[in-house]
């Protein structure tokens, strides 16, 4: 592994475990997707089997449930606990103001759901995610009978979509919704609810990689350091 990407490494696990301080015991916990999420999804299962602590996790892709189980986590459904106490993911992109860019893992439809439902959502990245202004290109979960119809109104939006291909089959991603996910390059998003306001318009547009004003807080490690984002309150 180059440097780089080692330091990168080192940084999303020290950054994860601030994170995890955060949690307590009794907690509904809901659990992210991606490599950043994963490290958290295993440092909780070390707590829960050497402190004993006593959580339910809520996982928001097949991986994290896989991953859940393997490391001791007990699970529930959103349907039995539809009150998060705390979620712990992972972000493509951060805005200065806290807005995120999601779905480089095409869990985002399910983070979204699990995400919003949690009184606190602690995203952790390293700090090459760390923009001025959103410029990621955006993931959207597509049904796919509308892939022509929704890439042809989001071109219209100044968009430029692709259908994100699969490494592990043949032909496109299909989501753990049996969806398609396009990525779609708006250049800089100035405006993003104005963004999120009109692709929701968009039929067969099942849900989209922009996660406004939801974040509590934004762990972010560097080469040396981890320090924590906060969305100001006014
Ligand atoms: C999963 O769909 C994504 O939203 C991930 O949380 C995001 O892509 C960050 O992933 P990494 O932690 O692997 O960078």
């Amino acid at each position: 592994m180059s440097f780089e990407k080692d330091w990168r490494e080192d940084a999303k696990r020290a950054a994860v475990e601030q994170a995890l301080k955060r949690i307590r015991d009794g907690q509904i916990v809901g659990l992210g997707s991606g490599s950043t999420a994963a490290y958290a999804i295993r440092e909780l299962g070390k707590r829960i089997a050497t402190e004993g602590l006593n959580v339910l996790g809520i996982p928001t892709s097949y991986q994290s449930m896989f991953l859940a189980i393997e490391s001791g986590i007990r699970l529930t459904t959103l349907n039995e606990n539809p009150e998060i106490d705390i979620a712990i993911d992972g972000a493509d992109q951060v805005s200065r103001d806290l807005n995120l860019i999601k779905g480089g893992g095409a869990a985002l439809t399910r983070e979204k759901i699990i995400d919003s439902a949690a009184k606190d959502l602690l995203i952790v990245v390293d700090e090459t995610k760390i923009a001025a202004i959103l410029d990621h290109p955006v993931p959207l979960e597509i049904f796919p009978i509308a892939l022509q119809t929704s890439s042809k109104r989001i071109q219209q939006l100044g968009g430029k979509p692709i259908l994100r291909q699969s490494l592990g089959k043949v032909g496109p991603v299909i989501t753990d919704n049996n969806n398609f996910i396009i990525d779609v390059d708006f250049g800089v998003i100035k405006e993003p609810g104005n963004l999120e306001n009109k692709l929701k318009t968009i039929p067969g547009i099942v849900e989209t990689g922009l996660f406004l004003d939801m974040a509590t807080e934004v762990y972010v490690g560097n080469k040396t350091t981890v320090h924590v984002l906060r969305k100001s309150i006014i």
